[in-house]
């Protein structure tokens, strides 16, 4: 029991935090990644008004989108509603978010003087609105918040290729061709988001999720060499915080071994790994996933089909139910909020 805002005594559904701590002793916790977004009529109409940025940037608003699933949905944990590029701002990068795009930054990083200017970031002066955020949501959630932010490798293929690539080429060429000022760069981006992250939680935050969505892009060997013993200082450097520290990448079957052995407490695996195949290759480490967020458009039938397959397949240990990546825009809401039922064992296949 604790005391929230109003001074009335709430209980904290910590089913979530227990599960990523390696407890699979009651119900199968569910949250889902992008579950504020464009799917909801609320979020669009919101978006009419404010940009994404915008509202990343008004507290008020920001926390008030972050809640909005936990409230509809009926979800075991919140995330807080920001983007992995909001840190990079003050840090001396111009950029904006294109519909239906992503990051595009305006001055491509791709040199030793361009590294060298970025600014060291000191949280509670740069993003003083994301700490207050989390510390208004500490407040008024009876779930646990998740903080995130990017993770080294991720940001610096925005900032390298100055936007989305499909083959990551300007940054393997950086990576390859001028190691030091590409270690350089990860090496101040890892400072600066472990920087982050430890704000975050002592403003409030419960757990981390550090986003690699482009890490599946690395050979296992160039992931050792030029990624690595950065996820390694990183997750070292969350480890005192003692909240939970999630590890996500798309498409990473093939680096599955090595996430597990960076620090992450849990691993977040997408649909290509089956759960029972990710928790042999893991060990007992817990795991979140894994429902393609395509599979969200079916039929109900072929949906429950999916969401009970991916809970056998997860029994065999700690599991949070997730998606492999974010819901997609033309998921329906109604959809989303008839898995969490399932997930909980409230609903029927
Ligand atoms: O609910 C949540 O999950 C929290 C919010 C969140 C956003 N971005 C808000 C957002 C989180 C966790 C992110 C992380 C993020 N941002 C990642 C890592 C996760 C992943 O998806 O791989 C990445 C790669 C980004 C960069 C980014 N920002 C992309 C690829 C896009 C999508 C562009 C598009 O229009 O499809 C964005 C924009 C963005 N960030 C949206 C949201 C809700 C789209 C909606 C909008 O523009 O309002």
């Amino acid at each position: 029991m604790w005391y929230g805002r109003w001074g009335g005594a709430r209980e904290l559904n910590d089913v979530f935090l227990r599960v990523c701590r390696g407890r699979a002793d009651g119900r199968v916790p569910v949250w889902f990644m992008r579950q504020a977004g464009r799917y909801q009529p609320e979020y669009r109409e919101l978006r009419r008004r404010h940009s994404l940025l915008d509202i990343c940037r008004q507290p008020s608003l920001c926390a008030t989108v972050t809640k909005l699933p936990v409230e509809q949905l009926g979800v075991d944990a919140a995330i807080l509603f920001s983007d992995i590029m909001v840190p990079l701002e003050p840090m001396g990068v111009r950029f904006e978010i294109r519909e239906g795009v992503g990051p595009v930054v305006a001055e491509p990083l791709r040199d030793a003087r361009a590294v060298a200017a970025l600014r060291t970031l000191e949280p509670e002066r740069d993003v003083p609105f994301v700490l207050e955020t989390v510390e208004r949501l500490k407040a008024e959630l009876d779930v646990p918040l998740i903080g995130f932010s990017g993770a080294p490798f991720t940001l610096a293929s925005y900032l390298v290729e100055g936007g989305p690539s499909r083959d990551q080429r300007e940054t393997k060429k950086l990576m390859y061709g001028r190691p030091d000022v590409w270690h350089a760069l990860l090496s101040t981006l890892t400072g600066a988001m472990a920087a982050y992250l430890t704000a975050q939680v002592r403003a409030g935050a419960a757990a981390v999720q550090v986003f690699d969505s482009w890490a599946g892009a690395l050979a296992p060997r160039d992931y050792d060499r030029y990624v690595r013993p950065h996820m390694e200082r990183l997750f070292e450097a969350l480890r005192p915080l003692g909240v939970p520290r999630i590890l996500f990448s798309a498409n990473g079957g093939a680096l599955l071994e090595r996430f597990g052995a960076v620090g992450a407490d849990v691993v977040s695996v997408d649909w290509r790994v089956p759960l029972d195949v990710a928790r042999r290759r893991l060990g007992g480490v817990p795991l979140q996933g894994n429902l393609d967020p395509v599979a969200l458009l079916a039929p109900w039938d072929e949906i429950a089909r999916q969401v009970e397959a991916i809970l056998a397949e997860g029994s065999g240990g700690p599991h949070i139910f997730n998606l492999g990546h974010g819901v997609l825009p033309e998921t329906d809401p109604a959809v989303l909020k008839r898995v969490v039922e399932l997930v909980h064992g409230k609903g029927s296949g």
